[in-house]
């Protein structure tokens, strides 16, 4: 049974791109952002650096990371070179953030933060609720030809999960939690080989990362917006740009679907 929101939250608010939402409710918050150097990170950092926000971005990239901060000005963005799996790493992140925040605190956090490749879980309960998992589940036979494709699916899971265990204790705290779900959109997740093997052979149209980035911003400065899913869709099949998905309660793909075949 799903546990009552807070009052504050109505699931009838239903959020539409184009209703537009006010970006004023972002000027002199402070945000961080995990993977803030490429991809929809950035599109992000630099919506919300535009909307007057501070923020502080980590990324494993020393040279994208150096590079945006130079670009964007220290008074706008602080880079933490880190890795969003070492606890140190974030410690100093989060540390960087409330030092050099002008608000002096943290409003809005986006864990943006991932890999395709599949790499080593190295946190205990990751590697036992997991990986174990995946690897017990790996010698069955499996109608999969490639096994590591289902990796992606099942963090995104897991992420999910997550954002529905926080979103009933959040509000008590004066928190908020969403969780934004894009479709294929073409950034330095994968080659630029593979986007084109995936649009030209696949035939996937792909969204942009601009309107993940409007939705982060949309998600971020609407204060009545609280645990619901947003999915990002391409432009050119669906009347919108992002679609809500209610309380992360839809079937994404069916609900993907039915959204692009109404255009
Ligand atoms: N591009 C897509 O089609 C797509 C679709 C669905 C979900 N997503 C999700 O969107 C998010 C952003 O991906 P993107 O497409 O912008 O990719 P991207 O590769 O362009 O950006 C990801 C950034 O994260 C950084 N990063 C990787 N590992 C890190 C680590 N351990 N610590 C800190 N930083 C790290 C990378 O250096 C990179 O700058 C990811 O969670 C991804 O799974 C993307």
């Amino acid at each position: 049974m799903e546990v009552a929101l807070d009052e504050r939250f109505s699931s009838a608010h239903r959020i539409d791109p184009a209703g537009g939402f006010d970006l004023g409710k972002l000027r002199g918050k402070t945000a961080v952002i995990t993977g803030g150097a490429s991809g929809i990170g950035e599109a992000s950092l630099r919506g919300l650096v535009q909307a007057g926000a501070f923020v502080a971005f980590s990324d494993i990239s020393q040279e994208r990371g150096d590079a945006l901060e130079k670009e964007l000005g220290s008074e706008n963005v602080a880079f933490v070179q880190g890795d969003v799996t070492n606890w140190s790493d974030q410690k100093r992140l989060f540390k960087t953030a409330v030092e050099k925040s002008p608000s002096g605190c943290i409003n809005v956090v986006f864990a943006n933060a991932a890999i395709v490749e599949p790499t080593e879980p190295d946190m205990d309960v990751a590697d036992i609720g997991f990986r174990g998992v995946l690897l017990t589940t790996k010698p069955l036979p499996c109608h999969h030809r490639q096994y590591r494709w289902l990796l992606g699916p099942m963090i995104k899971w897991a992420a999910r999960g997550l954002m529905r265990s926080l979103r009933s204790s959040m509000p008590e705290n004066e928190m908020r939690v969403n969780l934004m779900a894009p479709w294929y959109l073409r950034t330095n997740l994968i080659s630029q080989n593979a986007w084109d093997h995936l649009e030209d052979n696949r035939g996937i149209i792909l969204a942009e990362k601009e309107d993940a980035a409007k939705a982060v911003l949309h998600l971020a400065s609407d204060e009545t917006i609280h645990g619901r899913s947003i999915m990002i869709i391409p432009r050119k099949e669906a009347a919108e740009e992002y679609v809500d998905m209610d309380r992360d309660s839809h079937d994404l793909e069916v609900l993907g679907r039915e959204r692009f075949s109404e255009k």
